[in-house]
């Protein structure tokens, strides 16, 4: 039987980085993957493809309607929509092969099959042949991610009712797109087909977009993406969806019931969130334990209830991130190889690719409200920023949100172009503890979109140079 240091079951960003970092500090490592290919949730059907039609169907808007402006004379813009998805399927391709050099570089040994947990130091394997084999390994990393959130008596087939996976990979752009929930998924996605010619309508069931961000970016983005087409049918939910006719009839009423209505579409997406992914990894058979959520419980230290096993990424509890997955990925290959492994929580970026973009890090004015902090708030608007004016891209605006007390920045919320790029300064700051005024006093290069951030920062000091 093939013994290892370290068996990792599941090879998303949370799984293939964990394993990485472990061969790096000299242990003899194995990854267990179910799909065909390496990468997970992010690479397949997640963040990376996503990306790639964010970026394409940006550009075919782009084209449609800023060039002119520009002086740049092209003709209307035609769809390929198969060319676009094999652009897509492109970027997906480089990745997975990046993530299987990486795995030989590392001297990472890659079982294929389904993992199976069959107690402290056990792992069961079996391919899709249905053959099992066991491994030994002294830790066993638990990185199995998530899956589609369901929506109760709606069956998502892939071709009209599709979750994210299906919205990635339709085949025509849908004439009339209703999304199920204002979340991440539905407004990046609902983004991408919009673009692309749908008329796309948003249900969700608070009476706000985007749950989790700040009040006043989100009130101010869900203007935008009005004005850019979007519908939103907000406190109210679906409750069924009929896929009888030629057009699909999507039942909606209020959220708390009553004022029931019906919706024509061509395509549904669902995307209500998702939830952890543990099938037939055998966890309580094995004695690991889950909390109500489905969420397999940890420590402080990544570790589960069982002896030698622990868990990182969207299958325990956090933001389900790529990059909040990598890093306990990172922090619990040191902490099994006797070293200080630790993520800080209170400071993990949060992007929205939409256009403008929306990031964020840290606390919001309404955590900061119910925790009762006195804080103060710098805003800078990016059309007060010399680039973005030059640009014509002035949607949007920079808020610093700092302690009363002692000027420490505790939250940064950016809607605007760039704006998932330009989070990491704060970020930075944050880690070390920094100041408004540290950040007004870091000479910040002429002219950038990043002048905004300098000039929230020095509002914060009610010194803005610009405003
Ligand atoms: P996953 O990436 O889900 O990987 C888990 C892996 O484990 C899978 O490959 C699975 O096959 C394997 N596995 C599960 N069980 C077993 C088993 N028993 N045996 C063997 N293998 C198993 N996050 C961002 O930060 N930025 C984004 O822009 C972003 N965009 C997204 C867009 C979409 C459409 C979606 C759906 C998600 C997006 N996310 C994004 C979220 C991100 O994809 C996840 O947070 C991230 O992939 C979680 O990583 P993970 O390693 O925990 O799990
Ligand atoms: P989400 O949790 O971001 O949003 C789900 C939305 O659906 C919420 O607004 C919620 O109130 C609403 N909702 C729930 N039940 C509903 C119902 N029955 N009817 C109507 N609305 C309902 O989940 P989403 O968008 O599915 O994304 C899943 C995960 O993937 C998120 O945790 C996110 O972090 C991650 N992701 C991250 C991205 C990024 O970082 N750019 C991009 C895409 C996904």
């Amino acid at each position: 039987m093939a013994t290892y240091d370290l068996v990792v079951i599941g090879t998303g960003p949370g799984g293939y980085v964990c394993a990485i970092r472990a061969a790096q500090l000299g242990l003899k490592v194995a990854v267990v993957e179910k799909n065909a290919t390496l990468g997970g949730t992010c690479l397949n059907v997640g963040c990376m493809p996503s990306k790639a039609l964010l970026h394409a169907s940006e550009l075919f808007e782009e084209a449609g309607h800023s060039f002119a402006k520009m002086g740049i004379g092209v003709s209307a813009p035609k769809l390929d929509l198969p060319a676009m998805m094999n652009f897509k399927q492109q970027g997906i391709d480089g990745n997975v092969k990046g993530v299987e050099y990486l795995m030989k570089k590392n001297k990472i040994d890659v079982l294929v099959g389904k993992g199976k947990i069959l107690g402290t130091g056990k792992v069961e394997v079996t391919g899709a042949d249905g053959k099992a084999t066991s491994v030994e390994a002294k830790s066993i990393v638990i990185a199995s991610g998530s899956a589609v959130a369901q929506l109760k008596g709606i069956e998502i087939d892939e071709k009209r009712v599709v979750s994210s996976t299906g919205a990635l990979s339709l085949d025509k752009v849908p004439g009339k797109l209703i999304v199920v929930g204002a979340g991440v998924i539905g407004l990046e996605l609902g983004s991408v087909w919009r673009r692309l010619g749908a008329e796309v309508t948003v249900v969700e069931f608070l009476d706000r977009i985007l749950p989790g961000m700040d009040g006043e970016v989100v009130k101010q983005f869900q203007r935008i993406l009005e004005k850019q087409g979007f519908a939103f049918k907000l406190g109210a939910k679906v409750t069924g969806v009929d896929t009888s006719g030629a057009k699909l009839a999507v039942k909606v009423e209020a959220a708390a019931g009553g004022n029931p209505e019906t919706l024509e579409a061509d395509v549904v997406l669902v995307a209500i969130g998702r939830v952890p992914y543990t099938e037939g990894l055998g966890l309580k058979e094995a004695g690991v334990a889950l909390d109500e959520r489905g969420r397999v419980v940890i420590d402080d230290h990544f570790a589960t209830s069982l002896k030698g096993v622990y868990a990182i990424g969207d299958v325990v509890r956090g933001p389900m991130l790529a990059h909040k997955a990598e890093d306990e990925g990172v922090a619990v290959a040191e902490l099994i190889a006797g070293k200080a492994g630790h993520v800080n929580y209170d400071v993990i970026p949060g992007v929205v690719y939409t256009t403008p973009e929306v990031s964020s890090v840290g606390k919001t004015e309404e955590d900061l409200k119910q925790a009762g902090v006195a804080y103060t708030v710098g805003k800078f608007p990016f059309t007060a920023n010399g680039r973005s004016k030059v640009n014509q891209t002035t949607d949007g605006f920079v808020k610093i949100l700092a302690d009363a007390k002692t000027d420490r920045v505790l939250g940064v919320h950016i809607i605007g172009r760039e704006a998932g790029e330009m989070i990491h300064e704060a970020a930075v700051l944050m880690e070390f503890g920094g100041s408004a005024e540290d950040l007004a006093r870091t000479c910040h290069a002429h002219p950038t979109r990043s002048e905004a951030i300098k000039e929230a920062a020095l509002t914060v000091g009610k010194r803005a140079i610009h405003m």
